[in-house]
């Protein structure tokens, strides 16, 4: 199928699923000009060298480990949150590095995950009906008729926010907070106190001695730039495609766009139509991309949004982030690989065991059983194994702080602990412990992998 040319504004020729509606075009014009005249968040380079380590990780010798929350706030943008996010987020990293004896890509979906697709456009509340959420950056979560509005100058406070955000997370990546001797304390903290310490303690002494011995042999992070800095990454959904063109530039170095809001973006799993407006987005910007996966994906349509989203077979460009649910994985998962294989085409494959296992309480809380987290991974590594293909990252809705929104994990947390802190602004996410106790988990699958590798026939063999 012969493409038509692409420019950052041809989306809009295309059907445009989950858009607001903004009743002030003017306004609206006038913020995407602002926008369009600001400084890039991220710079080309730095998306090109997040695709090639995408590239490593397809090929497993890597692994990324993408998360943060499900939709940032105006509300919740503080220091502290941004610290304990980053904090928990090196925690997991290292677990799964040493797990995997390789290269953790470490993405955080942060400083600009502002939009949310929802299920209905409305939302009743004792027989009123106002428009539904749909993000800080389109209109306030508030039900007042007045808040539901969207305000195209939202728009300029997430890039302020995402600024800000993008620039405290890389003084803690180079700024020596991010020290690997840092991130060891911390760990052994939570070790300590956690209910499983036994369960986590072995792989805790294995760390501890590694660290030893390299500060024996003279590698420290006072010697050593590599352990006191780290990569780190930003990437959210690329749906309000607005801002995301007004985002988007020309590198003067390679003469490609990119989209400049984040390193990495993705296509929701509501949005991914073929001829629609979010493929057609992202189907022009260099950047690593990613799809979303979900179990109404027919393995012939995913083919053809390789073939549009990338023609030419780019390392690294291409994520599939899988987010079936726990008990449909071994349904759904299988179709897509062979398919993907037979194509001769190779992407990363990518487990998000959250979106699938959403479920309401009796009191009407939107939670996740960290039970059901942990199936599907397993379930995915299970079905990668089987077919062969490397298991490539996982993608987790998590935060940094105490709070009560997925049930179960080390401390049991029930549907009546729900109430307690129940403070996300979409999706419910792991809290700081039950995210590291994911990633311990995920430690495991890792090293059994790592233990099987040498008999396990590669993707890439031929
Ligand atoms: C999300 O990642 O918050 C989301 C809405 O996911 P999906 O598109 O997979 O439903
Ligand atoms: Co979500």
């Amino acid at each position: 199928m012969a493409q038509s040319r692409w420019t950052p504004e041809s989306w809009r020729a295309k059907p445009v699923e989950q858009a607001p509606v903004y009743a002030d075009a003017a306004a609206l014009a006038e913020v995407e000009r602002q926008l369009a005249g600001y400084p890039p968040l991220v710079f080309a380079g730095e998306a090109r060298k997040l695709k090639g380590a995408l590239g490593k990780a397809q090929v497993g010798e890597a692994f990324l480990l993408q998360g943060g929350d499900c939709a940032e706030s105006f509300g919740e943008h503080s220091a502290d949150n941004i610290r304990d996010f980053f904090r928990v987020f090196l925690q997991m990293a290292v677990v799964l590095t040493f797990a995997a004896a390789s290269p953790v890509v470490k993405v955080g979906r942060i400083a600009g995950q502002f939009a949310k697709p929802r299920s209905s456009d409305v939302e009743t509340k004792d027989g009123v009906t106002l428009p539904a959420y749909r993000g800080d950056i389109v209109n306030d979560i508030e039900f007042t008729a007045e808040a539901r509005e969207p305000d195209p100058r939202r728009q300029l406070e997430a890039f302020r926010q995402s600024a800000a955000t993008l620039n405290l997370l890389r003084a803690f990546a180079t700024g020596g907070y991010a020290n690997l001797e840092n991130v060891h304390r911390w760990m052994l903290g939570f070790v300590k106190d956690s209910p499983f310490s036994e369960r986590y303690q072995e792989l805790a002494d294995r760390i501890t001695e590694t660290l030893a011995f390299m500060r024996a042999i003279g590698l420290n992070p006072e010697a050593s730039p590599e352990l006191r800095a780290t990569d780190f990454y930003t990437s959210h959904e690329a749906l309000l495609l607005g801002y995301e063109q007004a985002m988007t530039r020309l590198d003067s170095t390679s003469g490609d766009y990119y989209a400049t809001s984040g390193h990495m973006v993705w296509i929701g799993d509501r949005t991914r139509q073929l001829g629609g407006a979010h493929v057609e987005y992202c189907r022009g910007v260099k950047n690593p991309i990613g799809v979303k996966c979900g179990p109404s994906l027919h393995p012939d349509e995913l083919i053809r949004l390789l073939d549009a989203l990338d023609p030419d077979a780019e390392p690294g460009r291409l994520s599939l982030i899988c987010r079936f649910g726990a008990d449909k994985v071994e349904a759904s998962l299988p179709a897509l690989i062979r398919a993907v294989k037979r194509e001769g085409r190779r992407v990363l494959w990518v487990c998000d065991p959250m979106h699938g296992n959403t479920i309401k309480t009796a009191s009407g809380y939107k939670t996740r059983p960290t039970e059901r987290i942990a199936a599907e991974i397993k379930s995915f590594f299970a079905v990668c194994r089987g077919e062969q293909a490397y298991a490539g990252g996982v993608h987790l809705e998590m935060t940094g702080k105490n709070v009560t929104e997925c049930t179960g994990g080390a401390r049991a947390i029930s549907e009546g602990d729900l109430r307690n802190r129940y403070h996300t602004y979409c999706d419910p996410r792991l809290n700081a412990e039950q995210a590291i106790e994911i990633a311990f988990l995920i430690a495991e699958l890792l090293k059994t992998e790592r233990l099987a590798a040498p008999a396990r026939p590669v993707e890439a063999a031929e």
